[in-house]
Formats: C-alpha cells, sequence, structure tokens
C-alpha cells in the first residue's frame, strides 16, 4: 500500500501547486465513483480551500452533491493510463472501482475513497457552488496527506524514478511528466 504522511493544512496547496493532473473520488451512501480532472487549482492557505472543475453532466459531479465532499488525489506516471480511462468511461454505467481493479483506502472525514499510487491526496467538503451555467465547485480541504518518500522537510524532492512522478495533462492522451526543479534567490525579495 502507498505510505502516506499527514501535511498541515496551510501547507496543502505545495501539494498541487505545479499543476500536476488529478483524480477525483466521490462517495454517497452504497454509491461511489472516480473521474479525471485537470481543471483544479488551490485557492487559499488558511482557510485552505481548492477550485475544481466538475462537469454537471458527470456522476462525480452527482454524487459530490449528494454528499458535499470529495477525495483529490494527484496520481503518478504508472497511473496514467488508468487516469485516462477514468476520464472516458462514465461511472452511471460501470463501477470504475471493479472494472478497473482499483486498490483504495479510506481517508479519515470523508467517505470517498483515496486510490493508491499518488503524491497526494485531499479530503475537500463542499463550500461553494459556481453560478448556474459554470461547473465550478470551491472546496475546504479537510485532511490532506503526502507519499513520505518525495515530500520531504515540507517540499517536493520528486523521486530520480519517473513512473513515481506526478503528470500534466494536455489533450487527446497527451502528459508530461513534471521534470527537473530549479531555484532562485529573487534580487527584490523582501523590498
Ligand atoms: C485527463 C482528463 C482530464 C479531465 N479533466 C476534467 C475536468 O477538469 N473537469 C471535468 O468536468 N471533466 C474532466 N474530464 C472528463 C471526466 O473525467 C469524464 O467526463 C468522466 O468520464 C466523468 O466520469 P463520471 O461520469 O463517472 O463522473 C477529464 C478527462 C480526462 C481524461
Amino acid at each position: 500500500m502507498t505510505q502516506h504522511i499527514s501535511i498541515p493544512l496551510k501547507d496543502s496547496y505545495k501539494l498541487f501547486n505545479h499543476g500536476p493532473v488529478s483524480i477525483i473520488t466521490s462517495a454517497h451512501g452504497d454509491k461511489r465513483n472516480i473521474m479525471a480532472a485537470a481543471w483544479i487549482m488551490p485557492l487559499d492557505f488558511s482557510p485552505a480551500r481548492v477550485a475544481v472543475v466538475i462537469d454537471k453532466n458527470t456522476y462525480t459531479r452527482e454524487l459530490v452533491n449528494a454528499s458535499g465532499e470529495f477525495g483529490l488525489q494527484f496520481p503518478m506516471r504508472k497511473i496514467a493510463r488508468l487516469t485516462l480511462e477514468v476520464g472516458d468511461v462514465s461511472g452511471r454505467d460501470t463501477d470504475k472501482f471493479s472494472h478497473f481493479d482499483i486498490k483504495t483506502f479510506s481517508g479519515s472525514t470523508i467517505a470517498a475513497p483515496f486510490i493508491e499510487d499518488c503524491i497526494g491526496w485531499l479530503e475537500c467538503k463542499v463550500i461553494k457552488q459556481g453560478a448556474e451555467e459554470m461547473d465550478l465547485i470551491v472546496g475546504e480541504v479537510v485532511a490532506a496527506y503526502a507519499d513520505p518518500e518525495q515530500f520531504i522537510d515540507g517540499r517536493w524532492h520528486f523521486s530520480d524514478d519517473p513512473q513515481k512522478r506526478s503528470i500534466h495533462y494536455m489533450a487527446g492522451g497527451e502528459f508530461y511528466i513534471t521534470g527537473e526543479s530549479f531555484r532562485i534567490e529573487s534580487d527584490y525579495s523582501g523590498e
């Protein structure tokens, strides 16, 4: 099973500030679901908030609306195919967890399951929906976890193994793997 460590909520934005694609999980009663989502972003430090776009026609949206909760996680390269495929099939007709043989584990405060082989996981509660014509949802992060092999001393140290790195979605089945970091000391910091 993937290891995970708790992260202070105020630092939870660091888990996805680099713009990885995500997987959203949801559950309500005995129903559960999983979909891919590229249109997600951090929105605030404290309280920690996220913005996610979940199309009103998705089964995920139905479960998120009904439960007021969702799980947000950032898949490793090793599950890129799964990420694409859970974004191509609707859970309305198929239980994607059994169909794709997805292993799950539980969070602490939400019913939505988490999946393995991710770099970070967020438990989110819906606090606002966008205007009727939009698919925007704003969530508050109530728990955050990261892969302790790669999130060390409050920042990412991505693995040399490309299979463990996060991924970024372009379109049409094309992804990028998160690349090398570099650091700059601003000449203007503190001004
Ligand atoms: C890589 C990828 C990223 C996607 N990003 C989003 C997104 O940000 N928002 C969205 O509503 N749908 C997005 N989709 C489409 C949903 O994942 C897709 O409609 C999915 O089948 C919905 O499943 P559901 O009906 O089981 O909830 C994406 C699909 C892929 C493959």
